[in-house]
């Protein structure tokens, strides 16, 4: 389901100016696996990854027209210590927290949601049968920040700013900005990055990047080549390029070889280390233990309702 054609697009306000395009490290398939209460998905940006990926934790994929694949969503579970985006292309999704929060996700629209000191939410899908697509990206929060009250918003496809290239594509600036345009989202820190591209075969998308940030493509139609000359390397669909941090290259040259729509997400890493236990993401295993002790006690609720958020 194309719903490109449900937005309103705003005309870019200034070029993208890159010399010199980053290439591809390495090109990555996700792993098919199951989460919640056995939604299908595909991890693409894995455990492994995390410090190579540095700020970002995970990304799934989630692309099914078989309701089987979706139908029993992610009941109540817990998060604490990073953020939460999540983006849908294609179906419905209803959003409940222990704060009070509740909201409907669906065709374009996005959930950001930060977890920070601890919240337990339900992501359920609400519908019976067509497509369910999209994505759900985990960023990290500095440690400075990872006790932070929670807070959420839901973001309607119309918020999301989507911009006409002028060469029939187009880019969502669901995070950060391109081409002139400020993102739906602004984060500090970690400054993330978080663009879907659509471009006709035979077109170049660019895209300015900080030399210091990492970055990834996630190809989830048609195919793409990264970089210049020589260098250049194809991504095929359903794999992501991880872009190689070079430091002569002031951004990244994206050419549709066929029909494609990416994602390009990037950020400012953190350099703090990682201790992850399932849905908790801190630094340290002792912040983990009490972070388990936390939630047995049932103070993450406590934490959410008291924030206001
Ligand atoms: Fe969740």
């Amino acid at each position: 389901m194309d719903t490109r054609s449900l937005f309103t697009t705003v005309p870019a306000t200034a070029a993208e100016s890159v010399q010199r395009s980053r290439t591809v490290d390495r090109v990555v398939r996700g792993i098919a696996t199951s989460d919640g209460a056995g939604v299908k998905l595909t991890r693409v940006l894995t455990q492994n990854l995390q410090r190579r990926l540095d700020p970002f934790l995970m990304l799934d994929a989630f692309g099914t027209d078989s309701k089987d694949d979706y139908v029993g969503g992610f009941p109540d579970h817990p998060h604490r210590g990073f953020e939460t985006i999540t983006y849908m292309l294609a179906g419905r999704m209803r959003h409940r927290d222990s704060a009070g929060n509740e909201g409907l996700l669906q065709n374009g629209g996005a959930q950001w949601m930060v977890a920070g000191a601890g919240v337990v939410h339900s992501e359920m899908p609400e519908q019976e049968d067509g497509r369910m697509e999209g994505f759900q990206l985990w960023l990290n929060l500095p440690a400075a920040d990872k006790m932070t009250a929670p807070w959420y918003r839901d973001m309607p496809s119309a918020e999301i700013p989507t911009v006409a290239l002028g060469n029939g594509g187009t880019v969502r600036v669901l995070a950060g900005a391109s081409h002139g345009v400020a993102g739906a989202v602004t984060r500090p820190v970690t400054e993330p990055l978080y663009l879907d591209v659509l471009l006709p075969a035979g077109q170049a998308f660019t895209q300015a990047l900080p030399a210091g940030h990492n970055a990834f493509v996630y190809v989830y139609q048609g195919e793409v080549s990264i970089g210049d000359g020589d260098d250049r390397a194809v991504v095929e669909p359903q794999r992501m390029g991880v872009l190689d941090n070079a430091g002569t290259a002031d951004g990244v040259v994206v050419r549709a070889d066929a029909d494609a729509r990416f994602l390009l997400i990037a950020g400012k890493p953190l350099n703090e280390p990682i201790a992850q236990y399932g849905p908790f993401v801190m630094n340290t295993q002792e912040q983990i233990y009490q972070t388990l002790a936390d939630f047995r006690d049932g103070r993450f609720a406590t934490i959410a309702a008291g924030s206001g958020a």
